[in-house]
């Protein structure tokens, strides 16, 4: 029998079809169900995204009023929930918190299902858990927040829409016009990117027809990673280790030498730069005109010229991101859950792709381990 090719990392392979997203390194471009996601960025909310991804086309101001009304309704956590989340220990890594608050909704939200043929749900049973669960991760994720600094909790405000409440239930404050719309735009940066890491896994853990809580779950865990969503908080730490632009020459000669992975650039689909990053950049300049730091820009741009001089790689969503949130007021830990209250969207919208069209994802190994060999003193049955 012939070697089997193995594509490493699955690189190049096309695991299936999709019509949620579509990514182009070609053209630098990517669109959600047909848009441009940069026009997304400038003209919508990201409840108009969410509905879009979800259901394939832009919603109407009567189907955007409706899903506003679901989201504002169920985005506080509930008395129970919250009792979970408080026996947590908040040094535990926010990734872990929501990952595990994400399950523990599973398990209430699905209590009474007891014939696991029944696990993956109808379409109109997901669609709902999916706009629940959209709703709610704000409050779990400004909660987080406030619980490592020792605050109490904020309830959402019921007159603010998603992006604007976010921050009131982190901050307390409500925020301004400029950083609502730099938030709201990175979350419809971060909604979706076709078969990533975490999405893929989400489409794994689906095709056996488990349930949906399982699969984002799942999804949460491959997202943590630096080499995923997790490089949004390594920036951040990057950004401190340099200081200022005047370090960054120095810095970058010894964590090249040292052969680190410097966070934030590289991706594995676009060679020639990522298409969501210019629309962040603005984002972040706008930031940095609002609280007046022109040193996080010096910082910025030193990074970038210096390593894309020397290597040739660019950066990818997770440089504009990182420092954006930070002068947002964001903790660094809150970095990656920002990016799964975004990115539940598309995870979603890919569960119940994979739920209509299904097949069980089992790929083959070849193996190379020992020839076959047989346990000393083993006789077989006569
Ligand atoms: N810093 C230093 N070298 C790099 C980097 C980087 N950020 N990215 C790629 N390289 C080098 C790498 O060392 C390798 O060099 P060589 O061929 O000499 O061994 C070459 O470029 C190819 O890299 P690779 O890691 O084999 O390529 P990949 O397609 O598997 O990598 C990546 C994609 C995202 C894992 C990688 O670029 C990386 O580790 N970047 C840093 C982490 C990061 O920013 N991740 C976020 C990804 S995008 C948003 C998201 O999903 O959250």
């Amino acid at each position: 029998m012939s070697e089997p090719d193995i594509k490493k990392g699955l690189a190049g392979v096309y695991a299936d079809v999709t019509a949620i997203s579509k990514v182009n390194p070609e053209t630098n471009s990517l669109l959600y169900r047909g848009y441009p996601v940069q026009e997304l960025a400038a003209t919508q909310s990201f409840e108009a995204v969410a509905y879009l991804l979800w259901h394939g086309e832009l919603p109407t101001d009567d189907q955007l009023a409706q899903l506003r009304a679901v989201e504002r309704a169920t985005r506080a956590i509930p008395a129970n929930v919250r009792e979970f989340i408080d026996a947590m220990p908040t040094s535990a890594h926010p990734m872990d918190e929501v990952r595990t608050i994400v399950s523990l909704l599973g398990g209430f939200e699905t209590a009474g299902i007891d014939n696991v043929l029944d696990a993956a749900g109808t379409p109109a049973e997901n669609l709902d858990r999916s706009v629940r669960l959209f709703a709610i991760l704000p409050a779990i994720v400004a909660y987080g927040q406030r619980r490592r600094h020792g605050l109490e909790i904020i309830e959402p405000k019921e007159d603010l829409d998603y992006a604007a409440n976010f921050l009131w239930m982190t901050f307390g404050e409500e925020p301004d016009p400029v950083v609502v719309d730099a938030f709201n735009r990175s979350m419809i940066l971060y909604a979706e990117h076709s078969f990533n890491a975490s999405t893929f896994t989400a489409r794994v853990i689906t095709s056996t027809l488990s349930d949906l809580y399982s699969g984002v779950v799942g999804a949460i865990g491959a997202l943590k990673g630096p080499l995923h969503g997790g490089a949004n908080e390594a920036v951040l730490h990057i950004f401190t280790e340099i200081g200022s632009a005047e370090n960054v020459v120095p810095w970058l000669d010894e964590a090249l030498a040292a052969k680190r992975k410097i966070m934030g650039f590289g991706h594995r689909v676009y060679k020639r730069g990522d298409s969501r990053v210019p629309t962040m950049k603005l984002a972040l300049d706008a930031l940095v005109d609002h609280y007046d730091r022109p040193d996080v820009a010096a910082l910025y741009d030193a990074l970038e010229s210096e390593f894309v001089s020397r290597k040739g790689i660019y950066p990818n969503l997770d440089y504009p991101s990182g420092p954006a949130y930070s002068l947002m007021g964001f903790d660094t830990l809150t970095f990656t859950p920002l990016f799964i209250a975004a990115r539940i969207t598309g995870w979603t919208a890919h569960i119940m792709e994979q739920q209509a069209a299904n097949a069980l994802i089992r790929p083959l190994s070849a193996y190379n381990g020992p020839d076959e060999r047989h346990v000393e003193g083993y006789e077989p049955d006569a």
